[in-house]
């Protein structure tokens, strides 16, 4: 998507490869929505730290940057020696795969890179086939999520409101996003709509990252505190909702996602509201059998017992404003909000039956969570 920085409109990916230098871009998103920095991870230790930290987050997002850092590992390899090379390409790889649990598209991505090496017969062949498929890797998603806009976008129409979850967008993806590919695509269409962006407590993924894409991209938009969408859906302010998701079991239809998605589908429910859910192909696992199967990330407590934000920096000059005395909103923070003394339980993540999920927006179509497995062969599932 396009971005301005420093007064300069450009394209970017939230993810990339530099072959010369061998290390994966990344955007920073820890910084935003305050500062646009792009870091360069010049390791594949160092790349699943990133995922780990969350420098990049959002499940295709950080399956782009697993192929990548898989990709890394093995160019940073010396020597002739099928064997070691392979030992070193495992270790590469469960360091990725470790790094973040609960989503499952960077096992099908380094499974896809894995997979395209074995055509390679030496270690320089198998090298270059693995930055061959890791660029394929990272070029679908991005096809997917364009094909996600173009079978949603029949759900916006002019004067749609619409609420997210988190940040299933564009810095979730490698670009475009999985729900905001249909806002993006009825933007483009001419559509006016509305986008209320839960702000996600604890990372507040919805009010820092989707709020500054849309702002970025001139969507209309709110920030909604997590608990406000009950009474906005009460007050038929909202019309429908579309999410993203870390997991979606094709045997199931059960759908991973950020905590306080499955909260909104009971609520979308209670109100008869439609609950969507936009994936690329990769989020699938077609493996798991049952919801409680799901592997959940529980993060450090320090995320609920405080926050992070920007404090301003008193008598600097703001690169947005003349006024000497205005405040430049700069220095990252991290506030303490709970009682000193307690502690706190952080669940990443919840799952939602099918039951509440009226589609899956997938890039070949809309489906019923339960039609996934019948629809298995066009969705790149098992025989
Ligand atoms: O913890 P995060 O920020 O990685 O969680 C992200 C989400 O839950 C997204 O909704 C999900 O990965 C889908 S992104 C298209």
């Amino acid at each position: 998507m396009n971005v301005t920085v420093r007064g300069h409109r450009q394209a970017c990916r939230t993810v990339d490869f530099d072959a010369a230098t061998n290390t994966v871009r990344l955007i920073e998103q820890r910084l935003l929505p305050h500062r646009f920095v792009i870091l360069s991870s010049t390791d594949y230790q160092k790349t699943a730290c990133a995922i780990r930290d969350m420098v990049v987050r959002g499940a295709p997002a950080i399956a782009a940057t697993a192929a990548y850092g898989l990709a890394q590992g093995a160019r940073a390899f010396r020597g002739r020696d099928l064997a070691r090379f392979t030992a070193h390409l495992e270790r590469v790889r469960t360091t990725l795969e470790a790094a973040r649990p609960t989503a499952v598209d960077p096992v099908n991505a380094l499974r896809q890179v894995l997979q395209a090496m074995r055509e390679g017969r030496t270690v320089a062949q198998q090298q270059d086939l693995a930055l061959a498929a890791a660029r394929a890797f990272a070029d679908a998603s991005v096809a997917h999520c364009e094909a996600i806009g173009r079978h949603g976008l029949p759900l916006i129409q002019d004067g749609t409101r619409v609420l997210t979850h988190c940040n299933a967008g564009w810095l979730a993806c490698v670009d475009v996003g999985t729900a905001t590919a249909p806002l993006y695509a009825a933007q483009a269409a001419g559509r006016q709509f509305h986008v209320f962006c839960d702000e996600t407590r604890p990372r507040c993924q919805g009010a820092s990252l989707t709020a500054w894409e849309l702002a970025h991209q001139g969507v209309s938009h709110h920030v909604l505190a997590d608990n406000a969408a009950g009474h906005l859906m009460q007050r038929g302010e909202i019309d429908l909702v579309i999410v993203g998701s870390d997991r979606v079991l094709g045997r199931t239809g059960h759908v991973a996602n950020k905590i306080g998605t499955y909260t909104k589908a009971v609520l979308a429910h209670r109100h008869r509201l439609p609950f969507y859910v936009a994936i690329p192909l990769s989020t699938l696992d077609w493996e798991l059998r049952d919801g409680s199967e799901i592997p959940i990330e529980e993060r450090s407590e320090d995320e609920v017992l405080g926050a992070w934000g920007a404090v301003a920096t008193p008598g600097l000059r703001s690169s947005a404003s003349t006024s000497a005395s205005t405040s430049r909103p700069g220095r990252p923070a991290y506030v303490r909000i709970a009682n000193p003394s307690s502690h706190a339980r952080n669940p990443g993540f919840d799952v939602t039956p099918p039951e509440l999920i009226t589609g899956i927006i997938t890039p070949v179509g809309i489906f019923k969570p339960r039609e996934l497995w019948r629809q298995r062969q066009r969705l790149g599932g098992p025989a």
